[in-house]
């Protein structure tokens, strides 16, 4: 479909329909220009909690517009490619995460908003990769913690919090496939860059890194930050933004193990989510989202910890 069309199409049905669109960094950049908010992720749940629409459309994964449902039961919440999924949601199953947690009965939970409402309804508290940090200080000293699911984010925390987690062993396919032989060759070849990093990313690559924080972390730190040239370990959706910025920086996507043409790292997840895709769900109000009530009123429980924590 012809793309000033969808643009029209979606900006009169969004005013019809009191909808609105939140999208996450890692969007195409027609969503992201589209929409009338882009955020990272405790970000975008905040804007869901207070937004004041008939429809939420959700341009990012499940487990985002899932939590927009959780927090918004009488809001229609659609996502454009209903198999938009996340393979740190995906690989951390329910039921062997009970088994873990009754093993450990006296662990306190801490969920990584990558995950499922029925992940979600299990846990304690939820984060993001910008306020884990806090959350895991929140938590008296003795206590102890399971993290899930993702474990680089989890060796992370243990590094900065000083505190022994149980992790889970999933992660990001996106933040793991990054190569340090080749992020450390190109920071050779450009000494004065200042590499910035996502959490979900390897140990190693964390090591090299000037600043570790979240997609907006990091594009505060970009935006802020004196240094001209930025060597970046996340998904390649963040950089248009900082080109939107115009802020005479030059930004080098970190290279993956693989790749030797486009060097950058891309979420097949975040990206089958389409301008068309995006033009349909309003029209036809679907995908729509729907959660069963006494799953969402377990897994608001940490959702609302968090955000009244943030
Ligand atoms: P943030 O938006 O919290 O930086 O997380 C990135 C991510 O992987 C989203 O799935
Ligand atoms: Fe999930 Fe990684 Fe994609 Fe984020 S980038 S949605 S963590 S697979």
């Amino acid at each position: 479909m012809d793309k000033l069309f969808l643009v029209s199409e979606i900006n009169r049905l969004r005013q019809e329909k009191d909808a609105i669109i939140l999208a996450h960094y890692y969007q195409e950049k027609e969503i992201q220009d589209i929409a009338d908010f882009v955020g990272d992720s405790l970000e975008l749940s905040k804007k869901a909690a207070t937004a004041d629409a008939a429809i939420i459309v959700f341009a990012g994964v499940y487990f985002m517009a899932e939590t927009a449902k959780i927090i918004n039961p009488n809001k229609k919440v659609l996502l454009p490619d209903i198999n938009a999924g996340c393979s740190l949601a995906d690989g951390c199953d329910p039921l062997r995460f009970k088994a873990l947690k009754e093993f450990y009965p006296d662990h306190v939970v801490v969920t990584y908003i990558n995950s499922s409402a029925e992940i979600k309804a299990l846990s304690d508290w939820v984060c993001t990769s910008s306020n884990a940090k806090k959350i895991i200080e929140a938590i008296p000293e003795g206590k102890e913690i399971i993290f899930a699911p993702d474990k680089n984010l989890g060796m992370y925390l243990k590094k900065v919090t000083n505190r022994d987690l149980l992790l889970w062993e999933g992660s990001c396919v996106v933040h793991e496939a990054f190569s340090l032989d080749k992020l450390i060759e190109i920071y050779n070849a450009n000494p004065t860059a200042k590499i910035v990093a996502h959490p979900e990313s390897e140990r190693h690559i964390l090591e090299t890194a000037h600043y570790i924080g979240s997609t907006s972390g990091m594009l505060n730190f970009i935006r802020n930050n004196s240094a001209t040239t930025f060597i970046v370990a996340t998904e390649a959706g963040i950089l248009h933004q900082i080109a939107k910025e115009t802020l005479q920086k030059t930004i080098i996507p970190a290279p993956t193990y693989e790749d030797n043409t486009c060097a950058c790292s891309e979420c097949a997840f975040m990206k089958i989510n389409t301008l068309e895709k995006l033009y349909l769900c309003l029209k036809n109000e679907s995908p729509e989202i729907t959660i069963e009530e006494e799953l969402r009123l377990q897994a608001i429980k940490p959702i609302n910890r968090m955000l009244h924590l943030s």
